[in-house]
């Protein structure tokens, strides 16, 4: 097939993925290739079962995906560490020196997926946030209290007010990046701090109101967490990576669960999104006018908050259909992948 005109093609650097789940065992092996194919790196979330909480578990899951990528894969995974009330901050800060860890993780206990190790309260991490500070190390956060009390919908806006804000005063110096996040509060009070707090915002979040997890019955696959708020919400989102502000950056937040665990009378949250992460932000960007700011959210803001080098190479995009499958790989393996069954407008072509 001859290669499209230019117009036709967006190249740009190679993107990173700054959160994703790549799950371990036999699921990990099903779905690193995805993530490979499109990014250079990703930041790999550490909610394993028992969670990856040391600089010991992440080397030895480091191991694990490094074997389980297809053998010509170029993709290099960011380690982090599972914060619990009993971390220990020289152990964190030796696997930060080492070049093992990026980056640690703030689950508030009980919030998501295999969180129940979490953290219960802020104060019981202070001297790992204080070493944290100082070394430049960023924490990472699931920012939705796990108050059964306060209502679903809430949760993040209220962990803005009763946590963040106040991990934000206490350590004025900490980078910190709200994971996810999904309301025009977030976006308010990440782009009213000062530059050492950014935020990933995901492929899902920008394309799906909590509509979707309703129409016409229950939609499962449409369930994450934080979970998808109103169309205005949405709407602060798109306003926001338009924007270009450089402390906004892509993290697809990808969460493979077996369709079986996500069609079940309790499902699983986490969309799988790897597969066609690109082509979905590059339809959203480009409904808004903003293609051209697409490189900046997916290959420079990144790396320029976390203080790395951007990627050597580039990848392409063709104005071509792509068709995402209902689903891919087979029984306890199977996964469907965000936007089965729709057509997007755009291809990923690999390097460029
Ligand atoms: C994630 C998972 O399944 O591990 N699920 C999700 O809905 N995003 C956990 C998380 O990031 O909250
Ligand atoms: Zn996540």
């Amino acid at each position: 097939m001859p290669s499209p005109p230019a117009s036709d093609r967006l190249v740009i650097r190679r993107p990173d993925d700054w959160h994703v789940h790549l799950r371990d065992g036999d699921m990990l092996k099903a779905v690193v290739g995805h993530t490979a194919r499109q990014f250079g790196r990703a930041i790999v979330m550490p909610n394993l079962q028992p969670p990856v909480n040391t600089t010991a578990r992440a080397a030895a899951y480091r191991e694990r995906i490094l074997a389980a990528l297809p053998a010509d894969a170029t993709f290099q995974p960011l380690m982090t560490a599972y914060l619990t009330d009993q971390t220990d901050p020289a152990d964190i800060a030796r696997g930060f020196a080492e070049g093992v860890l990026t980056a640690c993780k703030l689950y508030p206990a009980h919030a998501t997926t295999n969180s129940e190790h979490g953290v219960t309260d802020v104060t019981n991490i202070a001297s790992v946030l204080d070493r944290m500070q100082v070394i430049g190390m960023p924490l990472l956060v699931h920012g939705e209290v796990a108050d059964r009390d306060i209502d679903i919908f809430d949760r993040e806006a209220v962990f803005i007010e009763r946590v963040f804000s106040k991990i934000a005063r206490t350590f004025p110096d900490l980078k910190v990046v709200f994971e996810h996040i999904t309301t025009a509060e977030a976006v308010a009070f990440v782009l009213e701090s000062g530059p050492n707090i950014a935020a990933t915002v995901t492929p899902h979040h920008l394309r799906i109101n909590r509509n979707a997890m309703f129409e016409g019955g229950i939609r499962p696959h449409f369930y994450c967490l934080p979970v998808a708020k109103r169309e205005k919400h949405r709407l602060a989102l798109r306003k926001a990576v338009a924007s270009g502000s450089p402390k906004i950056f892509l993290g697809t937040d990808s969460a493979p669960h077996a369709i079986g665990r996500k069609e079940a009378a309790c499902g699983c949250a986490g969309l799988f999104n790897a597969p066609f992460a690109l082509e979905s932000y590059a339809t959203s960007f480009e409904e808004d006018g903003a293609l051209d700011k697409l490189e900046a959210f997916a290959s420079e803001h990144g790396p320029r908050f976390y203080g790395l080098p951007l990627n050597e190479g580039h990848v392409a995009l063709d104005r071509a259909p792509s068709h995402p499958p209902q689903a891919f790989g087979e029984g306890e393996l199977a996964v469907k992948p965000f936007h089965a069954g729709e057509t997007l407008p755009w291809r990923f072509a690999g390097a460029a």
